[in-house]
């Protein structure tokens, strides 16, 4: 590999994400080996000395930091990785863009609007190529959907409803705060299920259906005081524990959208689906491989809808992969992720989602939080455009 095509990665974070990164820059070469940019796992950085050593020697990263200031200053980096908890990545982005790095960022892009703006005016100012991982478009049937949609098939659109439901935190005794439950605080995490789950779900409707213009939201906190890991004393939960809004899309469709982490037997449930004039789509995480299409032009005797198993090779991504037929999982969308970044380099456009359309998300989660602190709709300023 010439040095000009390597990107020197500098990851910041080595739990959840930080392994699901770095399995897509070590999948990436082999299945795609026509990029010319290859990541190289130059650093990795997390607070504690030893746990970072323990996983830059199981994932081979060449070596370690305790501090991200001193990585995103380091000249043998060329791209920062920003895969630690919410309230770092504001911080971290605008130090690395000044730095003249370019940035992969997790989701949501910050905890607010006022911190994600600047992040924005960062990225730009520097002129560095930027990304946030809002990988579901990049699950085939849902970059499929795109498609279709783009296609005209449906028509006009009606509805677009999407729940993201989960049951992790129903029981009370579960802690706030510190490593592992930081998404349960609401200083480290912005938000509860809307800058988590929702943000994923408004990502993926704006991208497909255009820009959400107002909402109106509801938002709970069932358990009210949790301990907090960090001082051991029990405080008040700052965080919505369930939302729901709906709203009104740029082209005059409506919007439904849940989430929750209090809906028992649900581990992980995102879908959404899609009504309009002509035809109708639907898709679900838990069986993310197919796409529910239903066309009502289609002949009456065999009307009705069809699942569409998205694993042939002139499907999005597939030919990448195995034989036609067989299934790819959640891994794969952080591996076309990166894929996407990599060609992105060599063409020199944008990696959607970049940092300025991540912040039409984040107008839409602050939106949706401030109407359902004052019960009212409120406008959310998004100018979309795909
Ligand atoms: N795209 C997705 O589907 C998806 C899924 C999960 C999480 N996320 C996002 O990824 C980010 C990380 O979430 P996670 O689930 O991997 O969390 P995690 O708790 O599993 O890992 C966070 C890591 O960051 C490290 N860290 C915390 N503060 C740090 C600091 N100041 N400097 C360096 N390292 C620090 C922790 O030690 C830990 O290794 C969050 O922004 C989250 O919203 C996105």
């Amino acid at each position: 590999m010439q040095d000009k095509f390597r990107l020197r990665i500098g990851l910041i974070g080595s739990g959840f994400m930080g392994r699901a990164h770095t399995n897509a820059y070590k999948r990436i070469g082999d299945f795609f080996p026509d990029l010319k940019y290859r990541p190289v796992l130059q650093a990795v950085c997390s607070r504690s000395p030893d746990r970072v050593q323990g996983f830059a020697e199981q994932w081979g990263y060449h070596s370690t930091e305790t501090d991200w200031r001193t990585l995103v200053v380091r000249k043998d980096i060329d791209a920062i990785d920003i895969s630690s908890p919410n309230d770092t990545h504001s911080e971290i982005a605008i130090a690395a863009a000044k730095a003249g790095k370019m940035i992969l960022c997790e989701k949501p892009l910050a905890r607010s609007v006022a911190e994600a703006q600047p992040m924005v005016e960062a990225v730009e100012a520097a002129g560095v190529q930027n990304t946030v991982f809002y990988n579901y478009r990049r699950v085939p049937a849902v970059t499929l959907a795109k498609q279709v949609i783009d296609s005209g098939k449906l028509g006009q659109i009606f509805h677009f409803r999407s729940n993201f439901l989960q049951d992790w935190t129903i029981s009370a005794d579960l802690p706030q705060g510190g490593e592992g439950l930081w998404r349960l605080d609401v200083k480290t995490a912005g938000s509860g299920v809307t800058g988590d789950l929702l943000a994923h779900c408004i990502d993926t409707a704006m991208w497909l259906n255009g820009g959400i213009r107002d909402v109106s939201a509801v938002t709970e906190t069932f358990i009210k005081e949790r301990m907090h890991q960090e001082t051991g004393k029990v405080a008040p939960v700052g965080i919505d524990d369930a939302c729901i809004f709906h709203c009104h899309f740029d082209n005059g469709s409506l919007g439904l959208f849940e989430a929750t982490r209090y809906a028992r037997g649900q581990k992980a449930l995102y879908t959404f689906e899609i009504n309009g004039e002509h035809a109708s789509i639907r898709w679900d995480l838990q069986d993310q491989n197919r796409l529910e299409y239903f066309d009502h032009g289609d002949d009456s005797i065999v009307r009705g809808w069809r699942s569409i198993h998205v694993s042939d090779s002139d499907q999005p991504y597939i030919e990448h992969w195995w034989i036609p037929g067989v299934c790819i999982g959640y891994e794969h969308t952080f591996v076309h992720h990166v894929a996407d970044f990599l060609k992105s380099l060599e063409t020199g456009e944008a990696c959607a989602p970049n940092f300025r359309q991540a912040l039409e998300t984040q107008k839409v989660c602050e939106a949706v939080l401030a109407s359902a602190a004052s019960r009212s709709w409120k406008d959310t300023g998004v100018a979309w455009s795909s």
